[in-house]
């Protein structure tokens, strides 16, 4: 009787939860706090961010000593041996971005993928030696701590070298990615002697992973700056590597190395300031560009996941990438015309003949298959109380990059020349068709699709920042998380957690997430044309590591769709 009575009250206790919690929301809670927040891929990287504010530091301070950890606790993407993108703005209202992109080698030739009749040679630009462009993390990160930040270089750089030297535990979801990659790092030594167990077994969860050649490294660049890593002893590591293996990059290559400070690429969306990547990426101006021609329309009216909504950006997405395709590329070797692909009036041209009732069948150039994306680039996102904001989109292109450690280094080589076109009208790992503006020259960068964005609100106050890896689907990302905020009105939880789709252009199709779309209005949408795979890989698309403002309330929100975490106070 009694233990009956116990029963019902307990069911009760369970639907009432039940009941609430399902009204509290959709996804998982956001990390708040009112003077530091990161959200990254790494909990233990965050954390250090955290910490690094908590201490004293400001935003920057925080995200470079995130990006150093990253390196540490998320080998797959976080790195020295890769780069990336860092859009900053300052307590004062200034935007600044840091360009830290790899560049091709000197000695790198148009030609140098295809085989003598003009064909790509499979895995030459993604599994070699001369699939490695010139690292440029290490400059990228130093240079904007030395203007930008408030802490010495060692007191940020000591959570890493801590966490290399002293190792950490190594979660399920680390262990199955080195497991994943085991067989491709078991072919050079270099990489078995860091990711495998000194008698060649896999790591299993639960156990100390440490990298003491990662931290005597780290330890040289915290001494030296990028002295330690630019010449001296790692570079030395570095072109012996090269030799070994028939790689390019040289001693001067390396010595010749500066990251570069850009004007950030700008654009407004119903009164918010959006401030994101210019050149060599073609994040900004995509995103910009597509929410310019969305703009026009009442997006907040047609509802989220309607047909009517999802049919209208992914004809902006299309139009985008089609532009992408025909003038992105690096701005120091070839002419991006930047301005008028941002320019209000060019969306209103580009989307005349938008037809509200047809999907716009993407002109035949090949069909591209796009391999199965990897989440290994990673994005972090970081705030201060001051109104210090840092987006950081960071890369080895695909997971671990090449799988080549520098030996003796402790660190993994990108493998970012794939994203040149090694081709004309040729996709590359993500389906991606470029022509002449992203072609392979000496010293040039590679295009990229990272898009690290702030959002200010009409008041001047930073609301949003956001970024994510996903390839070419890492554009789309961002632009439907900064829909969700602005014109759907969702809070930072719901707008990184909702279901996403993506289109590119070519090949002509959506990739939607599991359950994000429902069986009528699929319907609908193959009704009008359109064409809808359901995603071909695992983890979603992307993983947005995102952080915004709610009043004074900062909220840190890691992407439900993998195990990162967000720390604050
Ligand atoms: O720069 C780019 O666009 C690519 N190298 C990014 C690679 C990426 O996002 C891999 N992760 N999914």
């Amino acid at each position: 009787m009694y233990s009956t009575a116990r029963w019902l009250f307990g069911l009760a206790v369970a639907i009432a939860f039940q009941a609430t919690s399902v009204a509290w929301a959709a996804s998982p809670e956001a990390v708040h706090g009112q003077h530091g927040m990161v959200a990254s891929r790494s909990a233990l990287a965050s954390q250090v961010g955290a910490d690094i504010m908590r201490g004293g530091g400001n935003a920057i301070d925080a995200a470079v000593a995130t990006g150093f950890a990253l390196a540490v606790t998320y080998p797959d993407a976080g790195n020295l041996g890769g780069g990336g993108f860092m859009v900053i703005r300052l307590a004062d209202g200034r935007v600044v971005t840091n360009d830290h992109r790899e560049r091709a080698p000197a000695g790198a030739q148009r030609d140098m993928y295809l085989d003598a009749s003009g064909n790509v040679v499979a895995g030459r630009s993604t599994q070699t030696h001369l699939a490695a462009g010139v690292p440029g993390s290490v400059a990228g990160m130093l240079d904007v701590l030395e203007k930008y930040g408030t802490l010495p270089r060692k007191t940020i750089m000591a959570p890493a070298i801590r966490l290399a030297s002293d190792g950490f535990v190594l979660n399920g979801d680390l262990a199955e990615q080195f497991g994943e990659a085991a067989e491709e790092f078991s072919k050079h030594a270099g990489s078995a002697r860091v990711f495998l167990k000194k008698d060649g077994g896999r790591y299993r969860p639960g156990d100390r992973f440490k990298q003491p050649e990662l931290a005597r490294t780290l330890e040289l660049i915290a001494a030296k700056g990028k002295d330690g890593f630019y010449t001296g002893k790692t570079a030395d590591l570095i072109v012996a590597e090269m030799k070994r293996g028939g790689g390019l990059i040289s001693a001067a290559d390396l010595a010749d190395y500066k990251s570069v400070w850009r004007e950030p690429i700008k654009g407004q969306y119903r009164g918010y300031q959006i401030y994101s990547m210019a050149p060599p990426s073609s994040g900004g101006v995509l995103l910009v560009q597509m929410l310019n021609m969305l703009e026009p329309f009442d997006i907040k009216a047609s509802g989220y996941g309607s047909a009517a909504t999802i049919h209208l950006m992914v004809e902006a997405e299309r139009r985008a990438y089609a532009d992408r395709a025909e003038y992105l590329g690096d701005p120091d070797f070839y002419p991006v015309p930047i301005a008028k692909l941002t320019d209000k009036r060019y969306a209103v041209q580009r989307f005349s003949d938008f037809d509200a009732t047809r999907a716009t069948l993407s002109t035949s150039v090949g069909p591209g298959l796009a391999r199965e994306e990897s989440p290994q680039t990673t994005h972090f996102s970081v705030m201060d109380a001051a109104g210090n904001a840092v987006a950081c989109t960071t890369t080895l292109n695909l997971s671990f990059g090449s799988k080549i450690v520098v030996e003796g280094a402790g660190f993994l080589l990108n493998n970012e020349m794939d994203d040149f076109s090694a081709r004309a009208n040729t996709p590359n790992s993500y389906g991606l068709i470029g022509r002449v503006a992203n072609s392979i020259e000496p010293g040039k960068r590679m295009l990229s699709s990272m898009t690290p964005t702030i959002v200010v609100d009409s008041e001047g106050r930073t609301r949003l920042v956001t970024g994510s890896p996903g390839g070419s689907t890492i554009i789309t990302t961002v632009l439907q998380i900064v829909i969700n905020v602005i014109d759907h009105g969702m809070d930072v939880s719901d707008a990184v957690g909702a279901p996403r789709f993506h289109h590119q252009w070519m090949p002509d199709r959506v990739v939607y997430e599991p359950w994000g779309i429902s069986p009528d209005t699929l319907k609908i949408l193959q009704s009008r044309g359109h064409t809808f795979v359901p995603l071909p890989w695992g983890r979603g698309i992307g993983d947005a590591n995102t952080v915004m403002r709610s009043g004074d309330d900062l909220l840190g929100m890691s992407d439900p769709r993998n195990r990162g975490g967000a720390a604050g106070y």
